[in-house]
């Protein structure tokens, strides 16, 4: 079943899981310029994966550290395997948007030093899968959605546990951390549409303690 809460609505998806609705909209126009900013020096790439394939989900990263695949496996590197330069530093409205989220959710304190930036278009799907590349598994995930919705799909500890679907609009920020920090998430193929501020896309931004 979808379920399509109201979505300015606070969701608990589980004991230190929370959908903050549209958290993160009133910073929408702040996040999406310093976006583009960081796109232009660190742009979007389609990583290897460890067997061979290409992702579907474009990404590119900022901050001290950023989540790289290539065919030896996933990794936090502090520089674009891509250019040899450090990635672009995380901007202070990421970070702070980041550390506010998460205390809302219940995670005092958070401050991250890696910021995955996931773009979606049409049809692009992530696969269900667990955040376990980072060294501090104590600190939480903070996910902030814009542009088009997706359908988020939200599991359990283990892998064969069917996922809940909730849909996430631009601004919501999912935080898991604690009892649910290793729970398995994916994204559902991407419907087409065109939002006022993103057209055909949609990004995520995943902040995490990596180091
Ligand atoms: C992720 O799991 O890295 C991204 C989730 C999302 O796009 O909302
Ligand atoms: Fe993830």
């Amino acid at each position: 079943m979808t379920l399509f809460e109201d979505p300015a609505q606070d969701l608990a998806l589980a004991p230190g899981a929370m959908l903050l609705g549209r958290f993160a909209e009133t910073a929408d126009s702040a996040l999406l310029a310093a976006l583009g900013r960081i796109i232009a020096a660190a742009p979007i790439r389609h990583m290897m994966t460890p067997n061979g394939g290409q992702m579907s989900v474009g990404m590119t990263n900022c901050g001290a550290a950023g989540w790289v695949s290539d065919r030896t496996g996933y990794r936090y590197d502090g520089r674009d395997p891509e250019t040899g330069r450090p990635w672009p530093a995380m901007p202070q409205s990421f970070a702070d948007l980041a550390t506010r989220a998460a205390a809302a959710a219940g995670f005092a304190g958070f401050v991250p030093d890696a910021c995955l930036i996931n773009r979606y278009t049409a049809a692009t799907r992530l696969s269900l899968h667990q955040d376990r590349n980072e060294r501090d598994l104590g600190a939480p995930i903070v996910s902030v959605s814009l542009g088009l919705p997706a359908v988020f799909l939200w599991g359990g500890l283990r892998r064969a546990q069917r996922p809940r679907r909730v849909r996430l609009v631009h601004g919501d920020v999912v935080v898991w951390g604690g009892p649910a920090r290793m729970t398995f998430h994916g994204i559902d193929p991407l419907r087409a549409a065109d939002h006022a501020l993103t057209g055909p896309l949609r990004y995520n931004l995943t902040f995490r303690r990596a180091l």
